[in-house]
């Protein structure tokens, strides 16, 4: 075991990535780096340059504060970027679409399984070549939910407008029979309760961020554990405002909350 400690970086678009960040905190003993890209958020409706040159920005910006591995916790990113992107030597980069593939093959007992995601993650791809390469005798119904990431960032995580855009999208995988739903958006796990009650308790629900930390810790355990681990948090966009919002979803407070603008420098809030 190396006795050296590192930290271990996280990011995506806002605040959907705090669902990994929960998971991996519960795991995994080192300092967590957490950068939310709340400059460039919604990564839904972007294209794939846009999606590889944020990506670029934020692991190079985290290999700049000495990270041993980083963490896409963000679909969309690990879609469209982690395939065609060089990491900076030495650091070891984890996606969340595999596991969550992983999870729902094991899950499904029909064989049907639906995906919620962002349009680029469906556009992508990702999910149906990995499904056709693993598990081709599944069928597997993607359903793009481009409504879902502005509600969560907005803060609505149930009600009218979150039930309604919900039952707009689970309609069409409830009436293809699907056994499993994989949550292909590291927000959509803050609408579990709405979701849940459209599927029904028989529908399996897969929150990539379980598998994803249970990766990660597989992979960091060769390390010794930091006994008093720290957490950071930078933003791109605005940092009390992101502070108040993570705080609210992870419930409890968060902080200090650091800006990083890309090329600008830092400053701390
Ligand atoms: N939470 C991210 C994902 O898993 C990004 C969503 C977005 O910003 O559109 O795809």
């Amino acid at each position: 075991m190396e006795l050296s400690q590192a930290p271990i970086g996280i990011y995506d678009s806002g605040v959907g990535g705090l669902t990994v960040w929960l998971a991996l905190k519960r795991l995994v003993k080192q300092d967590l780096i957490y950068y939310a890209d709340t400059a460039h958020v919604p990564y839904g409706d972007k294209t794939r340059d846009q999606i590889l040159s944020y990506s670029q920005t934020i692991i190079g910006f985290l290999a700049e504060q000495k990270v041993r591995a980083v963490v896409a916790a963000c679909n969309t990113s690990s879609a469209l970027a982690l395939p065609v992107l060089t990491p900076p030597s030495g650091i070891k980069l984890f996606g969340v679409i595999e596991p969550a593939v992983r999870e729902g093959i094991s899950a499904t007992k029909n064989k049907r399984v639906g995906l919620m995601a962002t349009v680029g993650t469906v556009e992508s791809g990702s999910y149906q070549d990995l499904f056709r390469r693993h598990a081709p005798d599944i069928d597997f119904f993607p359903q793009k939910c481009p409504k879902l990431v502005p509600l969560v960032e907005a803060g609505l995580t149930d009600g009218p407008e979150v039930e309604q855009a919900l039952e707009e999208y689970l309609e069409p995988l409830m009436e293809a029979g699907i056994d499993t739903l994989i949550l292909g958006c590291t927000h959509y796990p803050f609408l579990l309760a709405p979701i849940q009650r459209i599927t029904g308790p028989k529908v399996a629900i897969i929150d990539p961020a379980h598998q994803t930390a249970k990766d990660v810790w597989s992979w960091q355990k060769q390390y010794a554990d930091n006994p008093n681990p720290r957490d950071v948090f930078w933003t791109s966009g605005d940092p009390r405002d992101f502070q108040a919002k993570a705080s609210f979803f992870v419930d409890r407070q968060i902080g200090p909350v650091r800006h990083h603008s890309p090329g600008q420098g830092e400053t701390e809030e």
